[in-house]
């Protein structure tokens, strides 16, 4: 209902203002939450365009303080910024940086809350649960902030997380929007194929991150988009790449390596095992498979020729094993 979202709107809204004024204010703000992010290589400038924040480590300092300003114990709770326990009232960001998340237009859906600490028990991220504003596969982090940069530029680039949009946008490139860790949905990609058809995805130098590049793949080709992966170096996420390399370092880095999904694909084929016919023939199934995915026959006979290339194989073979594809679907 209408009425109800923007109350849960409005009690983000104040939590945002809040949590910067924590972080830009007070003793633990300044001591504990500025010299995390200025040690992550952030200038005020960035800390004040993502609307960063800080949770006191108490409690119930912000709940108390919203109730105070007038605003209803059931909006706070349908939030998630306070949880209610047996008449008891807690907040559910304490001591750590705050990332809050904005809607196309710019109002606050949610918030992710980073610890701070080597607290090993914790989640590393904590997220705003799901409410009437805040649905976390509908979401794509920085999409305020990076849409008319998308358009301008006809890209957009995916990342996972929170820091890899920031550190992109104070290197420069601001056409970059993350899927916060959760598995890349069909309505994510909905998002950003309203501003362009072609997305790089950049996920972590890391087992995850080329399995979830790799999942994403096929749903980016299902809606008629054109898709490259770029990967970065063994343990590198795009933020921790961006902060050690300048604006043309990472431009240069990003135009060579980002290669089309059949290369990709092929060229983890190539670490794994070149010379096992076997492992071969599941790769080119399994290129075949996203090639099935493109609803263009066009772009589908290119991408053919294109496989036939690189793995060495009869188009013949490819355009039968791709009818076949097509039949079992129908
Ligand atoms: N994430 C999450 N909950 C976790 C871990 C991760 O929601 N417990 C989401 C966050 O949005 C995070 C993204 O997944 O930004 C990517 O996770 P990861 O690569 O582990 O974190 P980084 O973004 O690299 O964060 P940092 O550099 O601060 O470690
Ligand atoms: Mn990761
Ligand atoms: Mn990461
Ligand atoms: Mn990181
Ligand atoms: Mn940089």
């Amino acid at each position: 209902e209408a009425n109800e979202r923007e109350s849960l709107y409005l009690v983000n809204e104040f939590a945002n203002t809040y949590f910067q004024k924590i972080l830009h204010k007070t003793d633990p703000g300044k001591a504990i939450g500025l010299s995390y992010f200025k040690e992550r290589g952030f200038t005020n400038e960035t800390i004040n365009t993502f609307n960063l924040g800080y949770s006191l480590d108490e409690w119930q300092a912000f709940t108390d303080e919203a109730l105070k300003k007038g605003y209803q114990l059931e909006f706070l709770e349908k939030t998630g910024l306070t949880i209610v326990k047996e008449e008891k009232r807690f907040d559910r960001f304490k001591g750590r940086v705050m990332f809050p998340i904005h809607s196309m237009s710019g109002r606050i859906l949610g918030f992710g809350g980073r610890i701070l600490g080597a607290d090993k028990k914790a989640a590393k991220y904590l997220n705003s649960p799901e409410s009437e504003v805040y649905h976390k596969s509908k979401i794509l982090y920085g999409l305020f902030h990076a849409k008319q940069s998308i358009a301008k530029e006809d890209n957009c680039y995916l990342v996972e997380g929170y820091t890899d949009v920031i550190q992109f946008h104070q290197t420069g490139i601001k056409n970059v929007v993350a899927s916060s860790g959760t598995a890349l949905s069909p309505e994510q990609i909905r998002l950003i194929n309203r501003l362009t058809k072609n997305i790089t995805v950049l996920f972590d130098g890391d087992a995850a991150g080329i399995r979830a590049s790799v999942r994403g793949i096929d749903l980016i080709l299902e809606q008629g988009m054109n898709v490259k992966v770029c990967s970065f170096p063994n343990g590198e996420d795009p933020d921790s790449f961006a902060r050690q390399n300048s604006l043309n370092e990472l431009s240069a880095y990003l135009d060579e390596n980002a290669k089309d999904f059949i290369q990709f694909k092929a060229s983890l084929l190539v670490q794994d095992a070149k010379n096992d016919p076997i492992k071969k023939a599941d790769t080119i199934r399994e290129i075949v498979n996203s090639i099935a995915k493109i609803p263009d026959p066009i772009k589908r006979e290119i991408y053919v020729k294109e496989c036939s290339n690189i793995m060495d194989i009869s188009e013949n073979v490819l355009f039968s094993t791709l009818a076949q594809i097509g039949k079992k679907e129908t």
